[in-house]
């Protein structure tokens, strides 16, 4: 057969369809239609995001695909198989919701099936396994969508999952993409810089969320991003956050999302008790040690008036002290410049002048 584009996209681009048909059109999707509707997924919804039902069946899909005369080998390649001890193909996604994970051009490469029960006892999520086409370190949700829209929003919200990209979308924001999954990569962050310079963070509100976003802060630190972060509250999710208090509300949390420095030190301050002197002192160290990693003169001077109103010092001491860490830091890259020049193999990463500016304060300088 002569295929117009790559025949596993193909595939990937009918099974969608077929997913999507079964779920609007027939008996064996009326279990699936009843979730979609708990969760408030409208048919917009359903058709912007190509969302499907792959039925509980042991071969429909493998059937369906081999009647449009794909090869044995073709379909074993595509991932949407899974093969028994008789070489039988088998569909790979049963009684689950299925979420097309596109490509940068929007086609559908892979899928991830949400589990329409709430039994525990199975995966939440289940993922089409890597193909050549498929790596879920380079794969952002709705990305190619987002991209589009960037430029009537502005910036790129980053979410951990389908559910909240979708949310977003109900409250009017298109340019909403998931990272499925709180583990970022180096790759997903290139994607999005490249995009525009202005990325808001929106993890879950739960530990694990808010935990992630310390890290994924870490992976945006670039010259000239602008990160907004929002924290929501209750561990609450964007999905649960929307269901709860609403699409206006929803769009409140957005447009004052905080400095990355600003959750972080919100985060830090939680550590410490602030009554016991102290940890008073080990907080204004290690928030001192952060606010000095900042070049911009201004921010620095609102993060420096805020903690002084917080902590109850004086804001010429924090000043004093912050001057004291600006020079060590000044130090610590000329010396790291000075190794440089002696062995120009070893390049400097922003991970180890990361971990030269931590370093403790010392209070007998
Ligand atoms: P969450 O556990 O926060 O799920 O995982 P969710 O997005 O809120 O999903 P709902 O609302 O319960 O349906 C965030 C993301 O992590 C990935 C998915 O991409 C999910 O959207 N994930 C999670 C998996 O790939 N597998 C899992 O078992 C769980
Ligand atoms: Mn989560
Ligand atoms: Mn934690
Ligand atoms: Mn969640
Ligand atoms: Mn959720």
């Amino acid at each position: 057969a002569i295929y117009k584009k790559n025949p596993i996209k193909q595939i990937y681009s009918d099974a969608t369809e077929f997913y999507q048909h079964i779920l609007l059109t027939t008996k064996l999707g009326e279990v699936a239609l009843k979730y979609v509707q708990e969760r408030e997924l409208t048919s917009e919804i359903i058709s912007h995001f190509k969302i499907g039902y792959a039925p509980k069946a042991d071969n429909i899909l493998y059937i369906f695909l081999k009647q449009k005369n794909y090869s044995q080998d073709l379909l074993e390649q595509s991932g949407l198989f899974i093969k028994n001890e008789k070489g039988k193909l088998l569909d790979r996604f049963r009684d689950r919701l299925m979420f097309p994970l596109c490509d940068e051009l929007g086609d559908p490469i892979a899928f991830s099936g949400r589990r329409i029960s709430n039994d525990s006892q199975i995966a939440k999520y289940v993922n089409s396994p890597e193909t050549p086409l498929f790596t879920k370190s380079k794969l952002l949700y709705h990305f190619s969508e987002a991209k589009h829209a960037v430029n009537a929003e502005n910036h790129l919200i980053l979410y951990e999952g389908y559910m909240d990209v979708i949310a977003a979308y109900k409250c009017g924001i298109k340019t909403g993409v998931a990272s499925m999954g709180t583990s970022l990569t180096s790759q997903q962050v290139y994607m999005l810089r490249r995009v525009t310079p202005n990325i808001i963070i929106n993890y879950d509100g739960d530990d694990p969320g808010q935990h992630a976003m310390e890290r994924a802060i870490k992976l945006f630190n670039y010259p000239n991003i602008n990160l907004g972060i929002v924290s929501l509250p209750e561990h609450l999710d964007p999905d649960e956050y929307v269901k709860k208090y609403g699409p206006e509300k929803y769009v409140n949390e957005v447009k004052a999302a905080i400095t990355s420095t600003e959750f972080l030190l919100q985060r830090m301050s939680k550590k410490y008790n602030l009554f016991n002197d102290r940890d008073k002192l080990d907080f204004i160290n290690e928030s001192i040690a952060l606010i000095a990693k900042n070049d911009d003169p201004i921010e620095i001077d609102i993060y420096i008036q805020k903690l002084a109103q917080k902590l109850q010092v004086s804001v010429e001491s924090l000043k004093a002290r912050l001057l004291r860490e600006q020079r060590k830091i000044r130090t610590a890259i000329n010396h790291q410049k000075q190794i440089q020049a002696l062995y120009p193999t070893d390049e400097v990463t922003p991970k180890q002048l990361d971990n030269v500016h931590s370093s403790s304060v010392s209070f007998t300088e």
